[in-house]
């Protein structure tokens, strides 16, 4: 976040561009050949205005706001980006054929590699550096989410310092592994449930892995660290899914890295502390999710003044971190979380703080979530365009 960014290339926006998925195609819009063109610049424009054709199944698809939306955040989230514009049409008959072709040859091939459902929405949780709470974050977030009635995925990037399982109150139980045919030393993984009030939570974690603490894990033997975040999303049969959280490890590695790749529609919540130091190390994380194009989200600030019974607030670990970090990334603060012991008591005892139904934290969690589910991240909308659409072209 130095130099001024430079004009945005159009490899940069189609890298963007792979973000944006078509839910009910299940496929992204490059690789569905939706995206009919795509302008930078030009005479008379700002060199940062970019202007994306897509081209809908049906013209009048009620996911064509929601693809928008979603275009307009990613492409507007590049570097040196000043304005999207967006514009819609309709394909072809031969475009749809062609386009029914690559989804029904997607969906033989398998060839996203996950079985995420194309309909969930998924965020990484970051940060610079460890400590800072984001696996507190991840876990009182799902709770949060289920709560509402949402079926909450947990993947615990964290291999070497997994704690979502005891945050979760899931110490102790066991992914159930399935041998399948076609590759013995990988078998299929069904993530450990737990239900909160109409919702779910859906936990994969190395604490998870039968054997992984006890290293008796034959056939997960090296396949540990890196590899088993690959694993994870490769063979974990999720599923429904409304979000999917992803407690990332400390640092910027090459994990996030492989986030980016693996998963590039994964979008980036950024976890701060108040302090000036925390937030250049989450600035870091920031950088990287631009240069992977993974969208940010928002920031959310943690340990923020602790709130004493008298409800007057304490900056034990500095002031407006997150706010700060929000603006220089351009992104919104999501929430700034307090200092409050029930957050720590509930990592201990699995009975997550957004669980309560007062305290500063829960309220906090309970804020953030709302916010999540009506502005920032909105659970994906299914319209049955691609079914209107099959059939138009079966019958012509
Ligand atoms: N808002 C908070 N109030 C009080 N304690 C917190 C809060 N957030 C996190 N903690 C505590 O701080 C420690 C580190 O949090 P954790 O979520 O494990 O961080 P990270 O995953 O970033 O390493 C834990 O003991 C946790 O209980
Ligand atoms: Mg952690």
């Amino acid at each position: 976040m130095t130099a001024p960014p430079a004009v945005p290339t159009e490899e940069d926006v189609r890298g963007a561009m792979r973000g944006v998925i078509d839910p009910e195609l299940g496929d992204n819009l490059v690789d569905l050949g939706m995206v009919r063109g795509i302008e930078i610049g030009g005479p008379g424009k700002d060199p940062g205005a970019v202007t994306v054709t897509i081209a809908l199944t049906i013209a009048g698809c009620p996911l064509r706001s929601q693809l928008q939306d979603d275009t307009k955040a990613r492409v507007g989230s590049l570097p040196g980006v000043t304005s999207v514009d967006v514009q819609m049409g309709e394909m072809s008959g031969e475009e749809k054929r062609k386009v029914m072709e690559r989804a029904r040859w997607k969906a033989r091939e398998n060839a996203l590699g996950t079985d995420i459902p194309p309909t969930a929405r998924i965020a990484a949780i970051a940060s610079g550096k460890g400590g800072v709470g984001k696996s507190s974050v991840t876990a009182n977030l799902a709770a949060a989410l289920a709560r509402r009635g949402f079926t909450v995925g947990v993947l615990d990037a964290d291999v070497a310092g997994f704690s979502i399982p005891r945050m979760l109150g899931l110490r102790g139980r066991k992914v159930e592994a399935k041998a399948r045919h076609d590759d013995a030393s990988r078998p299929h993984l069904y993530p450990v449930e737990r239900q909160i009030g109409s919702g779910m939570v859906k936990v994969v974690s190395m604490g998870a892995i039968p054997g992984a603490e006890e290293d008796e894990a034959v056939m997960f033997r090296g396949l540990m660290l890196n590899r088993a975040v690959q694993h994870f999303l490769e063979d974990v049969r999720w599923g429904d899914l409304d979000y999917l959280l992803i407690d990332m490890p400390p640092g910027t590695s090459d994990v996030q890295m492989g986030l980016a790749r693996m998963l590039p529609r994964a979008e980036m919540i950024v976890v701060t502390t108040p302090a000036q130091a925390a937030q250049k190390v989450a600035t870091r994380a920031a950088d990287m999710a631009r240069r992977g194009h993974l969208r940010i989200v928002g920031v959310i600030e943690n340990m923020a003044g602790f709130v004493c019974g008298h409800g007057e607030s304490y900056p034990l670990f500095g002031e407006g971190g997150g706010g700060r970090l929000a603006k220089q990334v351009g992104v919104p603060l999501l929430g700034s979380v307090p200092l409050d012991a029930a957050v720590a008591l509930g990592g201990d005892s699995g009975e997550p703080a957004a669980l309560r139904d007062t305290g500063p934290a829960a309220e906090a969690f309970a804020a953030i979530a709302d916010k999540l589910v009506a502005e920032a991240m909105p659970p994906v909308e299914m319209a049955g365009c691609t079914a209107r659409m099959l059939e138009m072209v079966e019958n012509s």
